[in-house]
Order: structure tokens, then sequence, then C-alpha cells
């Protein structure tokens, strides 16, 4: 039987942090590792492209970061295919085509873009390729007959509007496109990090994020820093381990071995929280423990990052013959998509 297809992308305007380790990248290795899936991964840069068009150079910067990190938490290109969205001329074809399918009050009403709009202070000055990204995103997703969507709440918007796009393309043309489903994350600690500071979300704008690239100096003074019970000023004083943002890391990332390697006086995070609910166990221990914690996972990381910021001649050639790849695929999905509007004249 054919594997069911798995794709997702991100947009480069930064380095990817721990938020987006937990809420996806760390899943999309179990999945790409699981051999149950064809998976696709993508950087998006026409996306990003679409409110930082005077800005071309943080985007190349950006796709350069976001491949090393892909690399570095351990996405192979030898099982998951990844490329550049730019690279990939199909998506922009099937773009137009879907566009004819959607309105601009629609696309005005989607929560996901109006909120953008209103972050970025657009109003009606917005650009028309930012409005159409949900579209964009659209094609991206039915190109590659996408059965799962793994992406934030937040996108969830966006996955309706493609579902839209599928099922009036597919009542107007007959049927062509795969409807696709969203794939959320469950943990509730991993759907939605808090920053350092404690903040709801961890975020590059906020300037509360520990980045994958992060070496073990800035992660070591960014966890003493964090933000925990501000009641909690004693070591003999009760603690709240809900809305600390300390324990709620350990949630989305401590297991039952980091107990036995860093802290064996405790059995797990439920004896953990136990105390420092009573009372007598001092924040600066707790964060040690995240400390060791952390550096579990960033460490080989940072190692596999080091290796390809030294061969990025190998980074740029994997993301070419990804794309190479995607573009095969897609353009398959392209020559149905002509012949099923009635365009493939010369066939
Ligand atoms: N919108 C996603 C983000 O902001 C990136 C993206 C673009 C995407 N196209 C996609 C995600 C298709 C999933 C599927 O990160």
């Amino acid at each position: 039987m054919d594997k069911k297809v798995i794709l997702t992308g991100d947009r480069p305007t930064g380095k990817l942090h721990l938020g987006h380790y937990v809420g996806s990248l760390r899943n999309r290795i179990k999945l790409q590792n699981s051999g149950n899936y064809d998976v696709f991964v993508f950087v998006a840069d026409l996306q990003a492209l679409t409110d930082n068009a005077h800005n071309p150079q943080k985007i190349r910067d950006s796709l350069k970061e976001v491949a090393l990190d892909y690399l570095a938490v351990g996405l192979d290109p030898a099982k998951t295919t990844i490329f550049v969205q730019s690279q990939v001329p199909e998506l922009t074809e099937l773009t137009t085509y879907y566009m004819n399918l959607v309105t601009v009050a629609r696309l005005k009403r989607n929560p996901t873009i109006k909120t953008e709009i209103n972050l970025r202070g657009f109003g009606e000055a917005v650009p028309i390729g930012f409005l159409n990204y949900p579209v964009s995103q659209a094609a991206d997703i039915t190109a590659f007959n996408a059965h799962y969507v793994p992406v934030g709440e937040d996108q969830l918007p966006l996955i309706e509007q493609c579902r839209e796009i599928v099922h009036t393309f597919n009542s107007t043309y007959g049927e062509v496109l795969r409807m696709p489903e969203i794939m959320l994350e469950e943990n509730s600690a991993c759907k939605r990090l808090p920053g350092i500071d404690g903040k709801a979300k961890m975020s590059k704008s906020l300037g509360n994020c520990i980045f994958l690239s992060d070496d073990k100096e800035t992660v070591r003074t960014k966890v003493m820093s964090m933000y925990t019970d501000p009641k909690h000023i004693k070591v003999e004083d009760p603690g709240n381990v809900e809305d600390n943002a300390v324990f709620t890391y350990l949630d989305a990332f401590a297991t039952d071995e980091d107990f036995v390697k860093y802290l064996p006086e405790y059995k797990n995070l439920d004896e953990l929280k136990d105390h420092y609910r009573r009372g007598g166990l001092g924040d600066v221990k707790v964060k040690k423990f995240l400390i060791d914690v952390l550096e579990g996972i960033l460490e080989p990381i940072r190692e596999r990052r080091k290796y390809y910021e030294e061969h990025l001649d190998l980074v740029y050639k994997m993301l070419d013959e990804g794309s190479k790849k995607a573009r095969v695929v897609a353009g398959e999905t392209l020559k149905k998509v002509r012949a099923a509007i009635g365009i493939n004249y010369f066939e």
C-alpha cells in the first residue's frame, strides 16, 4: 500500500528555537523515522517574502539557518524530501489557478490573516501577496497530495482555507485534489511553549527564546534568568508549578531517564513537583536539572550543526536535490490540474 503523505514547512525569518522543537521538529523526526510516511519538509521562502519584500537578504540568510537547524535536529534527506518553496515554480502556477476560487472577502475574514494584518499594521495597505498566502499554502499542501499537515493550532484557519479550495476545485473541475487534514500536537506544554520570561509564547519578536543554536553558556544564563513563581522566595516557601515556565519546560522535555541520570533522588517529575509544592525545594536546583535535560538534547544538535556549518556546500546541495525531487511530484499534480481545467490544449 502507498504510504500516507505528510507535509509541513517553516517561514525562514530567523533561527529555529525550542518552541519549534517541541511543537513540531521533534515530531517530524519521529514521523520520518517511523518509516510509515512519505515526508516533505520545506522552507517557505515565498511566504516569508510576502511581508519581507523589501528585505530579501533576511530571507536569504534565514534560509540557510533553517536548513542548518533541520539537519541539526536530525531531519535526514535520505528519508525526508527537504526543499525550498521558491525553487518549485509549479507551486506558483497552482496558486494562480486556486486564486480564482477564493474571494478577497473570504481571505480578509480568515482569523490568522486578520490577526497578522493587525499585528503588522497593514490595514488596507496589505500587499496582495500577503493576503494571498493562504492560497499559496493550499498549493503547497495539494501539490504533494498531503494527507496530514502537522502544524500549530494557529495554522488551523489556513488548513480550513485549503480544504475549502480543495472542495471548490474538485466540485468545479472533477476530483483531482486530495483533502488534507491537520495533525495537531497533543501535549499542551509542547503545543505552546512559553518564553523564558513566562509569557504565553516563545517568539523571536518577544526576545524570549532559547535557540537550537545557542551555545552552552547562553543556555545556562537564559535558564538561570527564567521566570518561576514570584511568591516562591525562600527555599522553604511552598511553590506553584502551574504558570511556572521552568516546570512547563520540564513537562515538555524531561523524561524518567533524565531523573535517573541527573536527579536520582526523585523518581519522576510528579515527585519533583510535589516537593516544590510542599516547600523546601529551591529554584536553582530545579533550574540546574533543566539545564542538564536541555543540554542532553541540545548538545548533539549543536554538534551536527557545527559539522554542516563547516560543510555549507552539502547543505545547499541537499536543498537543490530535494527541490528537484519535489518538482517532479508537484509537476504531476500540476499536469492533472491543467487537464481538469481543460487548458492542456496541445496534448
Ligand atoms: N505558514 C507556515 C508558517 O508560518 C509555513 C507554511 C507555508 C506551511 N506553507 C505551508 C506549513 C504548508 C504547512 C503546510 O510557519
